[in-house]
């Protein structure tokens, strides 16, 4: 078990300002005469530094909802301001991290995450390897900058893919369904990391996850998703110290809670 000692209570995040405002946010997508009615209107805030889990089974409008506040699809009704602009198609300042990892095969690892900081750095190759290797050394692969991206494991891709979306400051970072590739032990390990460098970056995140315990391990805050079409059918704050261990009984016990409220009838 860990020691209560290396633990911080989780941060406050009520006073803070508020990153992403979404205000009555639905989406039918259309295709030909066909009308497939995703999501309900979704009305929330997002504060600066909260790292917010999107959970619920498959079909309920969490991808859609990341997508269209990356700027990918557009909103059927509603809006989304982040900092109090309307967000208008995509924009670095929100940066998805996919679960293929996206990575080039064809780049080595620090050719890979200094891809996305070239224009940012003007083109300059000295400040944009400096900027990535300081991003490899947050996902501990300061060791391989020169290796290529089909030596690595799957961990370790993800882990390439982070510190590539990571390394151009975006404001908010979006993350769907990251993990179900990787085994166990990697995965518990990418939890821990993946915590390490939200206390350490104070990101905005956004998490898509069908599983409950990654939703109590990783959110501060976890809206929960349901029906088709979808709808944030709960809001629930999670008051756990961090780090984290997603074999704690206390997560256990706290996804539990999560799916008692994705499981009580909807009104
Ligand atoms: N590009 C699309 N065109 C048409 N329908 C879509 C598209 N993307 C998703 N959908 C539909 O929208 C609904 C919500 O999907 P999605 O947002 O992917 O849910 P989740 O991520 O929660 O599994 C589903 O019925 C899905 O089939
Ligand atoms: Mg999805």
């Amino acid at each position: 078990m860990d020691g209560t000692d290396s633990k911080s209570p989780a941060a406050p995040v009520a006073g803070r300002p508020v990153k992403l405002k979404l205000s009555n946010v639905s989406k039918i997508y259309r295709n030909g005469t066909q009308e497939i009615h995703a999501l309900q209107p979704v009305n929330t805030e997002i504060r600066e530094g909260e790292f917010v889990v999107f959970f619920g089974p498959s079909g309920c409008g969490k991808s859609t909802l990341l997508n269209i506040i990356a700027g990918f699809e557009d909103v059927t009704e509603g809006e989304i301001l982040l900092d109090g602009k309307p967000v208008e198609g995509p924009h670095h300042d929100r940066l998805m991290l996919f679960q293929e990892h996206g990575l080039f095969p064809w780049l080595n690892v620090i050719e890979n995450v200094m891809y996305g900081l070239k224009r940012q750095f003007r083109f300059k190759p000295k400040a944009c390897r400096n900027r990535a290797r300081e991003f490899l050394r947050l996902v501990h692969l300061e060791e391989f900058e020169k290796v290529s991206i089909h030596e690595l494991s799957g961990g370790m891709k993800q882990r390439v893919a982070l510190a590539r979306a990571l390394a151009p400051d975006p404001k908010v970072l979006l993350v769907d369904e990251p993990f179900p590739a990787l085994d166990a032990l990697t995965r518990a390990k990418l939890y821990g990391d993946i915590q390490e460098i939200f206390q350490r970056t104070k990101k905005t995140i956004i998490l898509v996850t069908h599983d409950p315990r990654e939703a109590a391990c990783l959110g501060d805050r976890v809206l929960v998703f349901s029906g088709r079409p979808g709808r944030v059918k709960a809001d629930i704050t999670i008051d756990l110290p961090r780090p984290r261990d997603i074999n704690d009984p206390v997560v256990a016990e706290c996804a539990a809670g999560i799916m008692v409220q994705l499981e009580a009838p909807g009104e």
